[in-house]
């Protein structure tokens, strides 16, 4: 009897061991769960009998919603997945899916995601209009911030996160969100927003110079736009030197992944099995 059961305890153990993490896919602007349809199923081709949670919520014109609101919505529906796997689950997001994750982890630091895979999210913001025109045809770069940056424009996704390096003071004045998330401006929750961070085992930051989309492309890597224009790596913004959001915790303890890969059109991240099988699968283990 008693070797029956110890037999039982090493097979679930084996099983615990050998099976690859469940995990859960978030989708990016205007688009919905089929749009990582091809990355669900390399993952199950390569690693198969691996839970996958594709997330459906706030697609198409939804996925222009207030991103506190999405955050809070989503957030819940991980932090279910999150309790009903124990041993921890893997967490990718793609485009705006991408910092929508990444600020769930930290608005949530209950989580238990393992390994974060953010594939070209424009986590230090954006300011370039090219995605945009999908949505808005005539708008034009240099106006952009005058939609944004005031209370209506804060109520859609992209207000939230645009960032004009030629109007920083309205940036801080009326984002609601993204120089909070980036503890540029300090609040009760700052210290929150770390701890979730901190807790990752890897957070992987995937992004490359012809993405043509997320602009300037380093903000996939939290590098942006200095004072005049120039670009400035995350390695010497304040968010890492001052490690304001744990990124320099992580990189010290060799849990940051930065991986730049050129030749990728922003709409083919998430198209484009070589990217999974070269840059994602070694995460998801
Ligand atoms: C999208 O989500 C729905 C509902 O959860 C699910 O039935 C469907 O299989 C998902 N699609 C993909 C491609 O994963
Ligand atoms: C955090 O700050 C907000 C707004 O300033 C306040 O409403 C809230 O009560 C504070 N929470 C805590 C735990 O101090
Ligand atoms: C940016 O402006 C500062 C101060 O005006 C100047 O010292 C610096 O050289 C400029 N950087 C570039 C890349 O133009
Ligand atoms: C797919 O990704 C590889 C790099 O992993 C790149 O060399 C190739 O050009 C990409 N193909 C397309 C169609 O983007």
């Amino acid at each position: 009897m008693h070797t029956r059961i110890a037999i039982a305890l090493l097979i679930a153990i084996f099983c615990i061991c050998n099976g690859h993490k469940p995990v859960v896919l978030l989708h990016g602007i205007m688009t919905g769960n089929e749009s990582l349809g091809l990355i669900k199923g390399r993952i199950l081709e390569k690693h198969p009998g691996t839970v996958i949670y594709n997330l459906d919520r706030f697609a198409g014109w939804s996925s222009l919603d207030n991103l506190w609101f999405q955050v809070n919505e989503l957030g819940k529906d991980v932090m279910d997945i999150c309790k009903r796997h124990p041993e921890g689950v893997h967490l990718l997001g793609y485009s705006q899916g991408a910092l929508i994750s990444r600020v769930i982890l930290q608005t949530f630091p209950q989580h238990n995601v393992i390994n974060f895979i953010s594939l070209s999210g424009p986590q230090a913001g954006q300011y370039g209009t090219s995605f945009l025109h999908i949505i808005f045809p005539g708008l034009a770069l240099k106006g952009a911030f005058e939609l944004f940056y005031s209370h209506v424009g804060q109520h859609t996704s992209v207000g939230n996160y645009w960032n004009d390096p030629f109007h920083q003071e309205l940036y801080f004045s009326y984002s609601q969100f993204l120089p909070f998330v980036n503890n540029e401006i300090i609040t009760n929750k700052s210290e929150t927003f770390r701890v979730g961070l901190l807790k990752l085992n890897k957070m992987v930051l995937i992004g490359g110079p012809d993405d043509n989309v997320i602009t300037p492309w380093q903000s996939s890597q939290f590098g942006y736009f200095g004072d005049n224009d120039s670009i400035v790596e995350m390695a010497n913004r304040d968010i890492y030197t001052k490690d304001l959001i744990g990124l320099k915790s992580l990189d010290k303890k060799k849990k940051l992944d930065i991986i730049t890969v050129p030749g990728i059109n922003h709409f083919m991240w998430h198209l484009n099995i070589s990217i999974v099988d070269n840059y994602i699968l070694k995460y998801l283990n």
